[in-house]
């Protein structure tokens, strides 16, 4: 399959030159249209939803049909690998994910396999094909994980929360958490090299709660396995380069370590001024984000204004930057906001190149 038409997500990943500065949002599929709402319920649940390709193809494309982004994600959720994994899934309304068997006894954790994503994750794979299909090659399809720690935070709590039981794992047994760990890497790797035999065109790893650890266990137990990863995925499909996201949330202190990680690119949260963290990082990857969530529940003026601000800070460059938020979407987020976001950074990304090139005498 030849490259999408619009590549500009994919440039700017590699760091080759870009018009304007593409965009795409965290969970852009999600509550916030009342298409998914719909499609959700045809499902009956969120997750048999995520096990029903079509409806996946159809929720992934939804954002697509009303706003013109630069890049589709497969509509799925990290928590279906430990599913595939035998920890039995399931959401209860408004409380989040939660698992049947979480973690906690030695016996099953010395028992975790690495599961085969041809066959227990099958659906995921079903679903990226019948997405990337759809697309008719329109913009690339962005295929994801979470990242060990974060899948081992849930793994081991059994739903959300503050994640003390894996926490305290890390202390006292660091022997059990670097074999759930490891079982992950293998796993995260496999399943992400399974999605882009599959069609994906660039991968992400969501490090979620990597930043509530301290610096040396970062280092320990969730950089060191992303790591791996990045090493162990596969660099091209059909001559294609295929670019790594790290999306690492509350990572800010340590920037220049995860840039380092091999991966082409850093999804950054709000928390950090994007350029900062460019000067930081300098010409290693390129960056995600990263605009607060919150901006797109303000009015439009102030999504305009905040917009324009963020692409001032990452400063005059015609690549190497993705505009995302830097978490999710909120399901309060009138849709209509997105399309102005969506405008603004088009419109005003291009602007600045036409300063930039006027600037340098290119005009
Ligand atoms: O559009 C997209 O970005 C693709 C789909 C996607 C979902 N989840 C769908 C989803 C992606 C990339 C994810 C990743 C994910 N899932 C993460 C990492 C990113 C992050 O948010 O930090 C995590 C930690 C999860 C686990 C998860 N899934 C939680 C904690 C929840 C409950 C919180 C919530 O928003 O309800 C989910 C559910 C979930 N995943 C929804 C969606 C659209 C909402 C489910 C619903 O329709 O009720």
């Amino acid at each position: 399959m030849n490259r999408p038409a619009n590549d500009t997500f994919l440039r700017a990943l590699l760091r080759q030159p870009t018009e304007y500065t593409p965009i795409w949002l965290m969970r852009q599929a999600g509550r916030y249209l009342p298409e998914y709402c719909a499609t959700r319920a045809r499902a009956g649940s969120f997750l048999r939803l995520c096990k029903s390709p079509s409806l996946c193809c159809e929720a992934a494309l939804q954002p697509l049909a009303r706003f013109p982004l630069d890049a589709a994600i497969v509509f799925s959720d990290i928590l279906t690998l430990p599913d595939a994994m035998g920890l039995g899934l399931f959401f209860s309304e408004n409380e989040g994910p939660r698992f049947e068997r979480p973690l906690r006894e030695e016996g099953a954790i010395r028992a975790l396999a690495v599961p085969d994503p041809h066959d227990r994750l099958r659906y995921v794979m079903d679903a990226v094909a019948e997405t990337r299909r759809s697309l008719a090659g329109s913009v690339p399809l962005i295929g994801f994980s979470g990242s060990p720690f974060t899948l081992a935070c849930y793994m081991v709590e059994g739903g959300g929360g503050e994640f003390w039981h894996f926490k305290k794992m890390i202390y006292d047994r660091p022997d059990l958490a670097h074999r759930i760990l490891s079982v992950n890497a293998q796993a995260v790797t496999r399943y992400l090299n399974a999605q882009i035999e599959s069609g994906v065109e660039a991968v992400m790893l969501f490090d979620s709660w990597g930043g509530c650890l301290t610096e040396a266990a970062y280092r320990e137990f969730s950089l060191a396995y992303l790591q791996r990863i990045v090493a162990g995925l596969a660099r091209e499909k059909d001559g294609q380069r295929i670019p790594s996201i790290v999306f690492a949330r509350g990572g800010g202190l340590w920037l220049e370590r995860i840039a380092a990680c091999g991966c082409d690119a850093l999804g950054l949260d709000w928390t950090i001024d994007v350029g900062a963290a460019r000067r930081r990082v300098g010409e290693r990857v390129a960056l995600q984000g990263n605009l607060d969530p919150a901006v797109l529940l303000a009015s439009p003026e102030a999504i305009v204004r905040e917009t324009r601000a963020l692409l001032d800070a990452f400063g005059p460059a015609d690549t190497g930057h993705v505009f995302n938020l830097g978490h999710g979407v909120s399901r309060l987020t009138p849709p209509e906001h997105v399309g102005v976001l969506v405008e603004a950074v088009h419109d005003y990304s291009r602007r600045l190149r036409g300063k930039n090139r006027a600037r340098c005498g290119k005009a």
